[in-house]
């Protein structure tokens, strides 16, 4: 009988809850308004001569790497973040490596390291979700082949500085450090210009999100000429499709449609964050298109509540540290002024209201909440 491989059996599955994504959805941190009219337009001009030829990654590749201001050698483009994390799993990791992850995070780290039959090696954030960098750099070891990051995080929305992530890159020579920037248009923050000079330092980058193109499966793996070269050797020639390099460009030119998007989810990320205090839930201040707060043990019931008024959130209670947590994402302002009514009218009828008067945030968190409202 055929047998898969034990790294497959031992798998569990990533499942999203995909199936009838009907109404608002701010469950996946998808653009809630999709991709810039001058995108569509372009995509809407292919004909079946682009569709019929394989297609051709380099030229656009360089156009991109123009953009950021990097040399061709260093980009790649990818089939979303999620191949690149593939990518770097089977270029880097022999079976018993470790793969160091702080949680909670996104799960494709944890799979595609699995994959390749990795030990995952796993350090749990701080309460306040801030990144545990001491005891990251404890967990370091001389099989620690890969240590992927995520800045800012998914689903806590929390950031780690740049100097940190370059400590632990310098730390671990003998590692790839993945820092995925999948939400960075909504922070602002990159080591991607670092990349030339740091050998084992890879910044990942998604068209998925501020873009509004996740169905287009599009992303950026950026790293040193030398190291690229070993992970485009993993790749395969047509892993992204026509059409999403047909547009890329464009989307790339239209960068006035991707500001705009991005300061209104910035202003809209602050107004959930101060709805989310006023209804009495602690949430943690977020750097991206999302925000995690803290709903308690009715948490299926709440999610399930905003469904029936036609809104999509996600339950992160099984994430670790997250019990009873559900995590929003931020869009225009219709979107949020519909989640914020929705979120009043579930709170009283499910008698959530647990904290309406005083504070009991404590002193950092107070601080930080502050911070993000000014
Ligand atoms: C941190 C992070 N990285 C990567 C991805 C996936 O990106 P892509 O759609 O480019 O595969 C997500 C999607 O939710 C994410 O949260």
């Amino acid at each position: 009988m055929l047998k898969a491989r034990e790294a497959i059996k031992n798998l569990h599955a990533y499942r999203p809850p995909l199936a009838d994504r009907t109404g608002l959805r701010l469950d996946f941190n998808e653009s809630t308004i999709g991709c810039s009219p001058r995108v569509l337009a372009r995509l809407r001009s292919l004909d079946a001569e682009l569709l019929a030829r394989y297609p051709e990654r380099a030229p656009v590749e360089k156009e991109v790497a123009a953009f950021l201001k990097l040399d061709p050698e260093q980009v790649l483009l990818t089939n979303g973040v999620d191949e690149a994390i593939h990518l770097l799993c089977t270029t880097y990791l022999e079976p018993g490596d470790e793969a160091l992850i702080v949680v909670p995070t996104f799960a494709m780290y944890a799979i595609f390291a699995h994959l390749e039959a990795a030990a995952v090696v796993q350090v749990q954030a701080a309460d306040d979700f801030t990144f545990p960098l001491k005891a990251v750099l404890e967990k370091i070891t001389e099989r620690t082949k890969l240590i992927a990051v995520a800045n800012p995080n998914n689903p806590t929305g929390s950031a780690v500085s740049r100097d940190v992530l370059v400590q632990i890159a310098q730390t671990a020579p003998q590692a790839a450090l993945l820092v995925d920037e999948a939400y960075f248009e909504f922070h602002g923050e990159t080591l991607i210009n670092r990349t030339a000079q740091i050998e084992n330092l890879f910044v990942a980058r998604t068209f998925s999100k501020a873009y509004g193109l996740a169905g287009l499966r599009i992303g950026i793996l950026a790293a040193e000429p030398r190291q690229m070269a070993m992970v485009r050797r993993a790749a395969s020639p047509y892993s992204v499709n026509a059409a999403a390099l047909a547009v890329l460009p464009e989307a790339l030119r239209d960068q006035k449609f991707i500001a705009d998007y991005v300061d209104q989810v910035k202003n809209n990320r602050d107004k959930l964050q101060l709805e989310l205090d006023n209804l009495g839930f602690h949430f943690w201040p977020s750097h991206a298109n999302f925000v995690l707060a803290r709903i308690g043990p009715l948490h299926a019931e709440f999610v399930r509540a905003l469904r029936d008024r036609g809104i999509l959130v996600r339950d992160r209670n099984s994430d670790p540290g997250c019990e009873g947590c559900v995590r929003f994402t931020v869009g225009t302002d219709a979107h949020t002024q519909t989640l914020i009514t929705a979120l009043r009218e579930v709170t009283q009828e499910l008698e959530l209201q647990s904290k309406p008067q005083g504070d009991s945030r404590t002193d950092s968190q107070a601080d930080s909440q502050d911070k993000v409202r000014a």
